[in-house]
């Protein structure tokens, strides 16, 4: 039987991230996570936060703090707010953590073994006032092109040329602001990824089918732009040790490129989950040997990812063979980015909103409707207040939080608040049940194949269907001449209630659970409806007890749109 391993890009630590990141990769591997669950398929969901490198350091230096004890308390953040949006991971680890430290050193072993790593030697910039190397991007001064004064040592912010750090004006360090900078000689290991190239092209060829054009045409630039040997080292403190026994000690002192160690973590993490779970060799089945070919893997990830899963990580798990055969992807689901009020999601000039603001002005299940329903698929998408209102006010008060209000209180008030008995189901229900059949087999159908906000349109529709049935059926007109006629009527849109719950669970799973306790207990994992239509929606027990939920969705006001507008920026 199928097993769906799911990962989603590593956050980096520093910060909570903002509702971009978590469109991007946290929120849609959730959802397809419980979807896969919801089917019953063994599912393992994985995230971990992305720790390393110089960025973490300078972060914890300018937040004073000793980078270990930032990293722990960053950790503890970002954990709160995934688990606050209802991120159901299996474990959320951390790429700092003993399971990728031996697994990065193992991996890095296997390479240099097999003869994809170089020694070279590589001029780099050091501030003598910082005592470190800085890597490019803390190097500034003007730029040679277009005079920017404060133009970084790998782009210029403001011609967005591409720069070396030696082709920079008055270069000083973008720490300390000190000019006392000089070249010196450093040692790096390179990984030999050019030779890897006829290996990638065939293996993104083998997905052209089953991947987005966005994944496999960034994949394919990165090759045909040639690619470059990577430098997989460098001269910072935080991050994975080189081991020793690499290259005769020549990179005594130095730690891999947080780029290197990062998706290493992607198995880390599944190592520690087992350990956490008392679960042993567990984690291996999913990742290598025979049991790992029913695993299907899954990664989510925002563009700017693509290359590092598709050229970058697939390297180091192909040099690892022939002696280990660890799992390439297999369904790389790669997302546009979406923009804040036409500009962009920023977290370092702290532009949009952030994770943990976002739960301080309204549940979680408002942002994970409305994100999903506007997934930057087939381009970018745009985030406005008034569109955030007027589609969760339309689509979650209007008809889903309406419909369960209209029939759930109409059963209590003339049906003594239990499924009728009365009536049968006639051709209005029969057409409706065939409608359905069609979109919920539709709606199953996008969900697999990760169309995101096809799917959530299908949903809509769905409820939409339901709604206008009620509509038709009238049951409130009937119930005084024709009450058989009624009590089919709320027997059906009590039905369709419970459906609705089934079928909304992956997207809003905290209301799918409230609408579901309506009508029945809801169990933790809401299963998918495999049964026709036709079976499904005469499910419920007849006289069975039926209660009113209390209100699913506050309406969002123009008042709140005012008050959020003044907090966070953003028009429209
Ligand atoms: N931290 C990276 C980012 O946010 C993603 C790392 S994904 C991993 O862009 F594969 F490297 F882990
Ligand atoms: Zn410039």
């Amino acid at each position: 039987m199928t097993r769906y391993l799911i990962t989603s890009a590593l956050p980096y630590i520093n910060g909570v991230k903002h509702l971009g990141n978590l469109v991007g990769s946290l929120l849609p591997a959730d959802v397809f996570a419980r979807f896969c669950r919801a089917r019953g398929f063994e599912t393992l969901a994985l995230c971990a936060t992305d720790e390393h490198g110089s960025t973490t350091e300078l972060a914890a230096a300018e937040a004073g703090r000793d980078v270990r004890a930032f990293c722990d308390e960053q950790y503890a953040l970002q954990k709160a707010a995934g688990d606050g949006f209802g991120l159901s991971w299996d474990h959320f680890g951390r790429s700092s953590n003993a399971p990728n430290i031996a697994l990065t050193q193992h991996f890095a072993r296997l390479l240099w073994r097999n003869g994809h790593l170089d020694v070279r030697t590589t001029k780099q910039v050091y501030s003598n006032a910082d005592k470190r190397f800085l890597s490019d991007r803390y190097v500034v001064g003007t730029c040679p092109h277009c005079g920017y004064e404060r133009a970084r040592g790998d782009q210029c912010e403001n011609c967005t040329r591409v720069l070396d750090p030696v082709d920079l004006i008055n270069p000083r360090s973008a720490i300390s602001g000190s000019p006392d900078i000089e070249i010196r000689d450093s040692t790096h290991l390179f990984l030999k990824q050019s030779t890897f190239v006829p290996q990638l092209r065939a293996w993104i060829d083998s997905h052209e089918r089953d991947w987005p054009v966005l994944v496999t045409s960034i994949a394919r630039k990165w090759l045909d732009e040639g690619l470059q040997d990577r430098g997989i080292t460098r001269d910072v403190e935080w991050g994975v040790p080189v081991p020793d026994d690499i290259a005769d000690g020549q990179l005594k002192g130095k730690v891999f490129y947080v780029w290197f160690d990062a998706p290493i973590e992607y198995i880390g993490c599944a190592q520690e989950w087992a350990e956490a779970n008392g679960k042993g060799d567990a984690w291996r089945d999913w990742w290598i040997g025979p049991k790992s070919k029913d695993v299907v893997y899954c990664e989510f990830m925002g563009k700017d990812n693509i290359p590092f899963h598709t050229v970058g990580f697939p390297v180091t798990v192909m040099g690892a063979r022939p002696q280990e055969d660890w799992k390439l992807v297999d369904r790389l689901k790669g997302f546009n980015y979406i923009n804040f009020d036409g500009g962009k999601f920023s977290t370092s000039s702290k532009r949009g909103v952030f994770m943990d603001a976002a739960l301080e002005i309204l549940p979680a299940d408002y942002w994970r409707y409305y994100l999903m329903a506007n997934a930057p698929e087939s381009s970018d998408s745009n985030f406005t207040w008034e569109h955030f209102a007027g589609q969760v006010n339309k689509d979650l008060a209007d008809v889903l939080g309406n419909f369960v209000n209209r029939v759930t209180k109409f059963c209590g008030a003339r049906f003594e608040g239990k499924v009728p008995s009365e009536g049968e189901y006639g051709d209005e229900e029969k057409a409706l049940i065939e409608e359905l059949d069609k979109r919920v087999g539709e709606y199953t159908q996008l969900f697999e194949a990760m169309e995101f906000r096809k799917a959530l349109a299908e949903l809509r529709a769905i409820f939409v269907t339901g709604n206008e049935y009620l509509t038709r059926a009238a049951p409130w007109t009937h119930v005084k001449t024709d009450r058989a006629r009624a009590g089919a009527a709320v027997r059906m849109g009590l039905n369709l209630v419970h459906l609705f719950a089934h079928l909304a669970w992956p997207v809003i799973p905290t209301s799918a659970r409230r609408i579901h306790q309506a009508i029945q207990d809801a169990p933790e994992v809401i299963p998918w409806p495999d049964e026709a239509m036709g079976d499904f929606l005469d499910d419920l027990e007849y006289g069975m007890a039926i209660g009113v939920p209390e209100v699913l969705f506050a309406k969002i006001t123009d008042e709140q749109i005012a008050d959020w507008r003044a907090r966070f920026g953003g028009g429209g």
